[in-house]
């Protein structure tokens, strides 16, 4: 077995569930969202923050529904617009965690 470290620090894990009733993520713009979220991370974060892709969370009434970990949060009621206030919230993560070590 090998192994290596994680590059990244903070990890956003957003649904991007279909259900046959279309009250899911999806529908309500997750695909956007993280589209838009993945680039950004990939384009500026230097690999400290991933953008992952989720199946449901068990929120899906409340949709848009994301998870940060190591944070352990998690969030409802996401917009498909709400990309920069995720990001300002993401830096700031990122700065807590970098001056904890
Ligand atoms: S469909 Fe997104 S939380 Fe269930």
């Amino acid at each position: 077995m090998k192994n290596e470290k994680m590059k990244s620090l903070v990890e956003v894990y957003i649904c991007n569930f279909q259900r046959e009733d279309s009250q899911d993520c999806f529908n309500k713009g997750a695909k956007d969202l993280t589209d838009q979220l993945k680039k950004w991370a990939k384009d500026e974060s230097n690999g400290e923050v991933k953008v992952i892709r989720s199946g449901c969370l068990g929120k899906c009434s409340e949709g848009i529904a994301m998870a940060c970990y190591p944070q352990k949060k998690i969030f409802t009621e996401v917009k498909k617009d709400d990309g920069e206030e995720i990001k300002k919230g993401l830096k700031e993560a990122l700065a807590e965690i970098k001056n904890l070590h």
